[in-house]
């Protein structure tokens, strides 16, 4: 038996931008997915600690994106597709997956799962690929077999993902550089409870709403080929809520690259105002919060020890990430009980566990 682990991730700044090419900034945390599996074999065959259904799919792909599959099923069979299209040799496995990642609290816990099915896969073929190939192989599987149009940052941070911080990904160039986390302050992540797999459509709407907006704008700026291009006033002439969509995607591009310069800086008072501005962001401008999370937000906020908190990751739910002063990083996750809170330990990207 061999076992391979990715990561989930906490975005601190940077949401629903990867898929208008901009940036984000995630950190890849101590919850994981592990695939502990016999390699070899025609047959991709897992079962899991969490839920009931086994996965049994043909190794060469040719069972198709969904494989026939049905709820975390799909995600093995889809990875196990999208690798054989790009030329990863048959060899199945046998084993069992194991997750210590939330589902649904918006901790990318689909791309945990993809990218430690993908990296299991590679040892079994005995095959190396490029990390950034892995993490868009693993993309097209969620978005072509689990009918999710994500963008690049969770299957990136996933296989990129560093233990000395933040991962600054240019979702475009899908050039990375890292931003170490100064010892004074830790991410506190608190999952809301309210499980943004519910709302699972608002992701694809307001995506769309993007594209449509985008498309708007070329008419005038046909120089235009993303939002990553768009600057504050070509949205003037946008119908709402076009216009209040576009605004988030831009604003919050020049919040990630004001975050990155106060990392570095060593200004984490302007760090916190700015995860309160991106959160305001999201929740009004792009109208994808929700009460209970603007309400943990919030109460976050009031705790002392707390610099900044917003929601992270595709909203509608899921969970808020709090700038917290070392000393008090504890007491804060144990300030918000009964909910479920973590204090961020930055890991590394997914990789085979020596056992
Ligand atoms: C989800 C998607 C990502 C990204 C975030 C929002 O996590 O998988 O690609 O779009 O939402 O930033």
């Amino acid at each position: 038996m061999r076992t391979f682990r990715a990561p989930g991730r906490v975005n601190l700044i940077g949401d629903h931008t990867d898929y208008q090419d901009g940036l984000v900034l995630p950190v890849a945390l101590q919850l994981e997915t592990r695939v502990t599996a016999d390699l070899g074999g025609d047959r991709v065959r897992l079962s899991s600690d969490s839920f009931p259904e086994e996965v049994d799919v043909a190794a060469d792909g040719s069972d198709g994106p969904t494989g026939g599959q049905v709820g975390w099923g799909r995600y093995v069979a889809a990875v196990t597709w999208a690798l054989a299209e790009v030329g990863r040799p048959a060899v199945g496995m046998e084993g069992t997956v194991a997750s210590t990642v939330p589902a649904g609290a918006g901790l990318a816990s689909s791309a945990a799962l993809e990218v430690a099915v993908a990296a299991a896969l590679l040892a079994a073929a005995g095959t190396e690929m490029d990390p950034l190939d892995v993490a868009q192989a693993c993309r097209r599987a969620e978005v072509e077999g689990v009918g999710v149009p994500c963008g690049i940052m969770d299957q990136a941070v996933a296989v990129l993902g560093s233990s000395r911080g933040a991962l600054l990904l240019d979702c475009r160039s899908l050039a990375t550089d890292d931003v170490p986390l100064p010892g004074s302050h830790r991410l506190v992540v608190v999952d809301s409870g309210v499980s943004r797999e519910l709302a699972a459509s608002g992701y694809a709407e307001r995506r769309h709403e993007t594209d449509q907006g985008l498309s708007a704008i070329k008419v005038d700026h046909p120089e235009v080929s993303s939002l990553r291009d768009a600057t504050l006033d070509m949205l003037d002439g946008l119908p709402p809520p076009l216009r209040e969509r576009c605004r988030h995607v831009v604003t919050e591009n020049a919040r990630v690259v004001e975050v990155v310069r106060a990392l570095r800086n060593r200004r984490l008072d302007i760090v916190g105002r700015l995860l309160d501005h991106s959160h305001h962001s999201m929740a009004v401008s792009f109208a994808a919060s929700h009460p209970d999370v603007d309400v943990l937000a919030a109460e976050l906020r009031t705790i002392p020890g707390v610099l900044g908190a917003r929601m992270t990751g595709g909203g509608f739910g899921g969970t808020v990430v709090a700038l917290v002063e070392t000393a008090e990083a504890e007491g804060v996750a144990a300030a918000v009980a009964p909910r479920r809170a973590w204090v961020a330990q930055p890991s590394a990207g997914a990789g085979e566990v020596d056992t």
